[in-house]
């Protein structure tokens, strides 16, 4: 293993922002991964696991150390007569292991199709498209812990999955090295999805295929390709709110979009409220917000990490004005 000084952040993130990192270190095996924390007191040392870099926005020059968990390999571990648990590393990109599935005709993750990042975010941020999350289909997350170097399995349950959330974020002393996912040999279309539903005429017999390609071409249709225009998906999480102050609310916007999580929340999507508040497609210097989809900010190019950052605390700020209600964000800011 080889420690890089003073690396650049800018290809590993989608955000496409330049900083220096000061160490950087990219490890490829579980055992090696617990040779080098086995070394290093990370307790003591200022540092970050690093996946696609697809929920980091870098905003100043990083004084610490970047670890990059580059664990490969996808197999199929189990396998009933409905049923598969395949186990993939966390360095594999989370849509090639969509793909896989979807070839091999595994139903249960094809909604969450060219969702940039690795496998191993995955449950970190139980991420979510389209009616599924992937908590829906992981069965077991195995992680290393960072200050220890112990090894552990964790059951389904004991992830702790929320919205956007999981033990693995909320504790940070795990370092997810793979992902079992239980998939199903039948057909089981999760099409509860409004604007995926109508793109299906005929809702017998939807081949896992077809499901990939509408996602595709909804994400392609409203969200940029971080391989052209820097970003990183939503900015903020969807706020939930009291069903009473949605009322109050709605009595003074008649269309405003909620989602029931509860019996007394609801979830508004941030990105109307955002629009709502007129900043899409609003653009200042390198920095702006998306054309099409007003939760997602943009690096027109050149940005700097702070200036995505004041940007994003105008909007929180002009929202809080406008509809009472604070956003949150999705994305991790690195200082
Ligand atoms: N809307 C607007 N203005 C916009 C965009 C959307 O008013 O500019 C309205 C839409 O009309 C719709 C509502 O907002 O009523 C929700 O929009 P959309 O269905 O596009 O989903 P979202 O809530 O904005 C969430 C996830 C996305 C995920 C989509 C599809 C969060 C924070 N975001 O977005 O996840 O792809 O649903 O399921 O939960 C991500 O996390 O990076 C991400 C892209």
């Amino acid at each position: 293993m080889k420690i890089d000084h003073q690396v650049d952040i800018k290809p590993f993130t989608t955000f496409g922002i330049s900083e220096p990192v000061q160490d950087f270190v990219s490890l490829e095996h579980v055992n090696e991964l617990i040779a080098f924390l086995n070394t290093e007191s990370l307790n003591e040392k200022k540092h970050l696991i690093l996946g696609g870099g697809s929920n980091l926005l870098f905003v100043k020059p990083f004084d610490g150390l970047v670890i990059s968990p580059k664990i490969m390999g996808i197999e199929m571990t189990t396998e009933s007569e409905n049923k598969v648990v395949v186990c993939a590393g966390a360095g594999e990109v989370w849509d090639d292991f969509v793909k896989y599935c979807v070839d091999n005709k595994f139903w249960g993750i094809e909604n969450l199709s060219l969702i940039p990042g690795t496998v191993g975010a995955a449950p970190v941020q139980n991420i979510g498209a389209y009616g599924v999350e992937a908590q829906d289909a992981i069965f077991s997350v195995e992680a290393v812990n960072r200050f220890d170097g112990t090894i552990k399995t964790f059951e389904k349950a004991d992830c702790q999955f929320g919205y956007r959330d999981s033990i693995f974020k909320q504790t940070e002393a795990w370092i997810v090295t793979r992902v079992f996912f239980e998939l199903s040999k039948i057909a089981h279309p999760q099409l509860s999805y409004e604007p995926l539903k109508q793109r299906f005429t005929n809702l017998i017999d939807v081949q896992i295929e077809e499901i990939r390609q509408a996602v595709i071409q909804i994400r392609q249709s409203k969200l940029p390709d971080p391989k052209e225009v820097g970003n990183a998906g939503s900015f903020f999480k969807n706020p939930v709110i009291d069903l009473h102050d949605f009322n109050r609310l709605q009595a003074e916007y008649p269309n405003m979009p909620l989602h029931l999580v509860d019996i007394d929340k609801a979830k508004i999507p941030a990105a109307w409220l955002i629009d709502q508040a007129g900043w899409k497609g609003y653009r200042k210097g390198e920095a702006g917000v998306h054309p099409n989809q007003a939760l997602v900010l943009i690096n027109y190019g050149a940005a700097k990490g702070h200036e995505i950052l004041e940007l994003s605390k105008s909007i929180e700020q002009s929202v809080l004005d406008k509809f009472g209600i604070v956003l949150e964000r999705e994305v991790i800011v690195v200082s």
